[in-house]
């Protein structure tokens, strides 16, 4: 599943996220998209991955429900990026249970494409900075 091509799933998490975007409505994000298209693909997948985590992970991840790890939480995330950030992707697509709780596959939402999912943890994971 991860070896698909991820520029298109890219490309289609996109357009999906226009979607999600419609039931919590931030033109915001938009606006920086279309800004962010003459910056790097960096920058793209961090403002993708942003409103991804706002709208699908926040819920778990913001309180730390079920020792969800929080964005920011350098001790949570430095223990679980030791196993490498590829299979904490997979995980994430697909659904695992912990320690602590239970990670639904793509938090719940069946429509976010891989690289939707790989966008949200790099924007986690890069709070710590
Ligand atoms: C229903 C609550 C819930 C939602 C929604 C949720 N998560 Fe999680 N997540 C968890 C819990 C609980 C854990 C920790 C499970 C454990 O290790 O016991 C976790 C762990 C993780 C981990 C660590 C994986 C690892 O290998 O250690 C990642 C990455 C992650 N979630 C990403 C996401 C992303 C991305 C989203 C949104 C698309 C999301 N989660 C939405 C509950 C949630």
């Amino acid at each position: 599943m991860i070896m698909k091509p991820f520029l298109s799933l890219f490309i289609i998490g996109l357009i999906s996220l226009g979607a999600c975007n419609a039931e919590k409505p931030s033109p915001s994000v938009n606006e920086e998209l279309t800004e962010s298209k003459q910056e790097s693909l960096g920058e793209l997948k961090l403002v993708n991955g942003k409103a991804v985590y706002e709208a699908n992970c926040a819920g778990c991840h913001d309180s730390g429900v079920a020792g969800a790890p929080k964005p920011g939480d350098h001790s949570a995330w430095s223990q679980r990026i030791t196993q490498g950030l590829p299979i904490m992707i997979k995980k994430s697509i697909e659904g695992f249970e912990g320690k602590t709780g239970m990670m639904p596959p793509k938090g719940g939402n069946a429509s976010l494409g891989d690289s939707d999912i790989s966008n949200a943890i790099a924007y986690m994971v890069r709070t710590l900075q």
